[in-house]
């Protein structure tokens, strides 16, 4: 029996980790044990617990219950608390996801104990180093034995940086270090869940939406939030639009956001937030409510990587609140417009692309990148 732990903390990766932990179930569970570590990263039942319940993920066998600090003392307590874990059982690999700091963490605790690192959503860059992600997954990708690519972008970033199908970079029991091109979890995840969001979320309902004459917007980048002027130029635009166009904005709000816009946004602007008929914001949205709100949005309007992600899935026409993006395929396929935090980009974005004639190829892979995950990762360790 192979027995892997889990790292997950934010809530991207809860909801990512959901995929693989129901693969093992199904599948796997007579190779594999997995035990969860929650770093604590995200605390917020809106932001973690909800999703253990509506996706049915096993509870966590640990939380390390971190919480909110700076980047260096987060990453540290982070380290800390996944070292003594894997110095208290035995663990034959890590699984790791994306890109944040409990993603880090856990690649350098991993590492150093010379346990395998599985990295899944390996190779994604935006060539911007003032990302903390940046950072946190470049250095993942190079403590990692099995580089798990979710695109064929994927697979060129790391070939540019010298990574090949097998690298010549010795891990832990002499192995090479593998590049595997198998496809995206949150694919998986939105072929799994799509229908049981129809039946199970009301959220068009409570909220008084009509399918296809809305727009979802969502705002979470340290980059948008803790900047006055990126955050205001996001808002004024969102305001315009809900205005100009008659048309509804629903905005569930990540709580970094929250509190931004309670003391980062220029004058008066809170104050039309909330005057706006238009402007619909709420808390943070469980997984069955978003995914319905994404697949009936007219628009979505984002600077999340996986909301991008699940827009395209569904069909649906992204703008962008980024200077750059990982998944340039969206770009490229003309589903998706980069128009940065600037307002008069933003507004004419979202003109374009309610416009245009859009064709959304499975750029992802199959719908079952977990399993191959697993059944790669048994081959590794056997
Ligand atoms: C983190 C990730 C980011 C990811 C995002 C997903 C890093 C460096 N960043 O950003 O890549 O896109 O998660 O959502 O790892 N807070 C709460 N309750 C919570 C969680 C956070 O109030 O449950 C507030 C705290 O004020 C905290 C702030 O949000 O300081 C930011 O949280 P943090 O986890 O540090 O970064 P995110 O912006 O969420
Ligand atoms: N998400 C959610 N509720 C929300 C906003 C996003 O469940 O209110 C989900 C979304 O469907 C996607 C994931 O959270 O699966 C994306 O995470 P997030 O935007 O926090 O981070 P990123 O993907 O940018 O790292």
């Amino acid at each position: 029996m192979i027995n892997l732990l889990t790292v997950i903390g934010a809530r991207p990766q809860i909801i990512k980790a959901a995929a693989f932990s129901r693969a093992v179930k199904e599948k796997f569970s007579s190779e594999i044990h997995e035990k969860i570590l929650h770093t604590g990263q995200h605390y917020d039942d809106s932001m973690s617990s909800v999703f253990f319940t509506e996706m049915g993920i096993p509870n966590p066998d640990f939380n390390l219950g971190v919480g909110s600090c700076s980047q260096g003392k987060q990453t540290a307590r982070m380290i800390e608390g996944i070292e003594e874990v894997l110095l208290s059982e035995h663990f034959d690999g890590v699984v790791l996801y994306g890109d944040t700091n409990s993603t880090l963490a856990g690649a350098v605790a991993a590492s150093k104990m010379h346990v395998p690192v599985f990295h899944i959503e390996a190779g994604l860059r935006s060539y911007n180093m003032s990302m903390p992600e940046e950072v946190n997954r470049i250095v993942c990708d190079n403590l990692s034995s099995i580089l798990f690519a979710p695109t064929v972008t994927a697979v060129e970033n790391l070939k540019r940086e010298g990574f090949s199908a097998a690298s010549p970079v010795r891990f832990s029991g002499g192995k090479n270090q593998l590049v595997r091109q198998v496809g995206d979890v949150m694919y998986d995840n939105s072929l799994y869940y799509a229908s049981q969001a129809e039946t199970r979320s009301t959220v068009l309902k409570r909220l008084g939406l009509e399918k296809g004459s809305y727009v979802l917007a969502t705002v979470h980048r340290d980059f948008n939030t803790d900047s006055r002027l990126r955050l205001s130029s996001i808002f004024k635009a969102l305001l315009y639009l809900a205005d100009s166009e008659n048309i509804k904005i629903v905005i569930p709000l990540h709580p970094r956001t929250k509190k931004a816009i309670s003391t980062n946004l220029e004058d008066d602007l809170l104050v039309k937030l909330s005057n706006c008929g238009n402007i619909v914001i709420t808390p943070p949205a469980g997984f069955f409510d978003i995914i319905n709100l994404e697949r009936n949005a007219k628009v979505v309007m984002t600077d999340s990587g996986g909301v991008q992600k699940e827009a395209f899935f569904y069909g649906r026409p992204c703008v962008i609140l980024r200077p750059e993006t990982e998944w340039i395929e969206i770009i490229d396929h003309g589903a998706g417009i980069l128009a940065d935090a600037e307002f008069e980009r933003i507004v004419e974005a979202y003109r374009k692309l309610v416009g245009r004639e859009i064709v959304f190829p499975p750029l992802f892979g199959d719908g079952h990148a977990s399993e191959h995950i697993a059944e790669m990762i048994v081959d590794y360790l056997n």
